[in-house]
């Protein structure tokens, strides 16, 4: 296989800041494909929350100008680094106005109202590093909307630029709910030219959607589940854009996330208290008591424990949850949440947990250690979604044998197996309809497993700590997707007699 020059360009990696699962594989994946042989590099925003010091991050010598239209040439620095344990370089755009500050995306339940320039800023400087740097890319790989302008300045105003002659790009879609939606006015600073403001490109209901021009100017499409992609061209799922997604299907393809098994294992984890494994589960108790302690709850060996990790947003099925939690609660049961996001959520989980403090608790906030923590002192891992791309949550508690209780949508779907009786097979349990009801009957269903089908819970678990999600697998399946779009750039240049 060719070796290929890759720029991946993501608004969040791990370790240097993080929202949701975007992080996790944008600070993975280009370790895997690094092992593969290939140059990768990565490029991200330096945001407040990015610890130069602690990462030991070098400024590159002189200014990169980036072009705004109206606003004329901004200029910003570039740091430098590489992802731990790797070689795999990683590039930082800092612009004090844009970046300087302690959140990602937006303050208190908003969206900071500058996104558009924030992100077509840091767009335009990933094409200008890419020339500073001398790295001719054969693929850049971009993620979500905040970077899916970088496609349509490829194919406008790069497009007979000599840096990117044969450059090809991907766009992987983490989450098509959020497409980078702003007033018309952002083309002026895109500045492509408003031929490119057409009901098939950029423009919807006479604003912008930057994550529809990248669909559609992009080479490839990747998901990051094969059923999200099959989800995503139905209006149940796609935001709007399901017929331009079905449109543009023959270059859709849905590859799964995989696991940073260094990070996520009860066998290696730095923040449990104690290790454990499918062949010694001992310490797996130890970890329930802890958790149950941290959380005030009775410590209770014989309860089942269920655990929630993630964003309090609609997304993730917690208005679901909402409607019947108190009827879950009067099952002999535990459960400890860690989330933050919308404030409704937050405040009426506080109240839940007021009124059953031996049986629920919340913890409001953000913090790594506690959801590992989570996904190994608990017996079960809820993940009721409305819709789920992928989901990491329920693949590592597959391997913490916190076994999943999900909804079979996107990623969910795909990566775990119904439980059936005959036979004991499946790695969790799931349920079809997005209702509360359905929600209730498939906890009661894992609970009375729980305590009556021992040996079935039993041996759920240990199915589902056998199964690996390896990054290899699915790296090799982005490098043949990369392949494809490298050639056929290749091919267009030959045909166009370019060199
Ligand atoms: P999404 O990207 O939609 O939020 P994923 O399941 O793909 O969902 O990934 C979520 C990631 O973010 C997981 O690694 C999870 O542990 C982490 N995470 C989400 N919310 C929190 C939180 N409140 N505290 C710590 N980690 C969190
Ligand atoms: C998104 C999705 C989630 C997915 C993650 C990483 O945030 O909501 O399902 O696992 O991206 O691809």
């Amino acid at each position: 296989m060719e070796k290929l020059n890759i720029l991946l360009a993501a608004s969040e990696v791990v370790p240097f800041a993080k929202s949701g699962g975007l992080a996790d594989v944008a600070g993975t994946l280009p370790k895997a494909l690094h092992q593969l042989g290939h140059d990768i590099r990565v490029v991200m925003p330096r945001y407040y929350v990015v610890d130069k010091e602690k990462f030991g991050l070098r400024l590159l010598e002189g200014e990169l100008g980036v072009p705004m239209g109206p606003m004329g040439e901004i200029w910003c620095a570039v740091y430098e680094g590489v992802l731990p344990d790797s070689k795999v370089p990683i590039y930082f755009i800092e612009h004090e106005g844009y970046f300087g500050r302690k959140e990602l995306y937006g303050q208190d339940g908003e969206s900071f109202t500058d996104n558009d320039n924030r992100f077509i800023f840091f767009s335009k400087a990933v094409m200008q590093l890419a020339k500073k740097l001398r790295f001719r890319p054969d693929v850049i790989h971009v993620n979500d909307w905040h970077t899916a302008s970088i496609p349509v300045l490829l194919n406008s105003v790069y497009a007979h630029d000599p840096d990117f002659a044969g450059t090809g790009s991907l766009l992987t879609i983490h989450n098509l709910e959020h497409q980078g939606k702003f007033y018309k006015g952002a083309m002026d600073v895109l500045d492509v030219g408003w031929e490119y403001f057409t009901h098939d490109q950029l423009e919807e209901f006479d604003g912008i959607n930057l994550l529809k021009g990248g669909i559609v100017h992009a080479d490839a499409v990747t998901t990051v589940s094969k059923k999200y992609a099959d989800e995503i061209k139905t209006p149940g799922f796609g935001w709007g854009l399901d017929l331009i997604i079905d449109f543009h299907a023959h270059k859709l393809y849905g590859i799964l996330n995989g696991v940073d098994y260094d990070e996520w294992s009860p066998e290696a984890d730095r923040f449990i208290p104690s290790l454990y494994s499918l062949h010694d589960l001992k310490g797996k108790a130890e970890c329930k008591a802890d958790l149950q302690k941290t959380f005030n709850l009775p410590e209770r060996i014989e309860v089942p424990l269920i655990g929630l990790v993630g964003r309090l947003a609609e997304q993730k099925g917690i208005g679901l949850l909402a409607a019947t939690i108190r009827d879950l609660l009067e099952l002999d049961i535990q459960m400890v949440m860690l989330g933050t996001g919308e404030k409704w959520a937050e405040f009426f989980f506080s109240d839940v947990a007021a009124e059953y403090p031996e049986k629920f608790g919340l913890y409001a906030g953000y913090r790594n250690d506690l959801a590992h923590r989570i996904e190994a002192g608990s017996d079960f891992f809820l993940m009721p979604s409305l819709f789920e791309p992928c989901g990491l949550n329920q693949i590592y508690s597959l391997c913490y044998g916190s076994v999943p209780i999900v909804r079979a949508t996107g990623g969910l779907d795909d990566t775990i197996e119904n439980y059936d009786a005959a036979g004991a097979s499946g790695t969790g349990f799931k349920f079809d309809f997005a209702t509360p009801e359905a929600l209730r009957n498939t906890v009661q269903w894992a609970v009375d497993t729980w305590y009556h089908h021992r040996e079935d819970f039993d041996q759920l678990r240990r199915n589902g700590m056998e199964i690996r999600f390896d990054w290899q697998v699915a790296a090799r399946a982005y490098e043949e997707v990369y392949k494809r779009i490298h050639e056929d750039r290749q091919m267009t240049s030959l045909l166009a007699g370019k060199p």
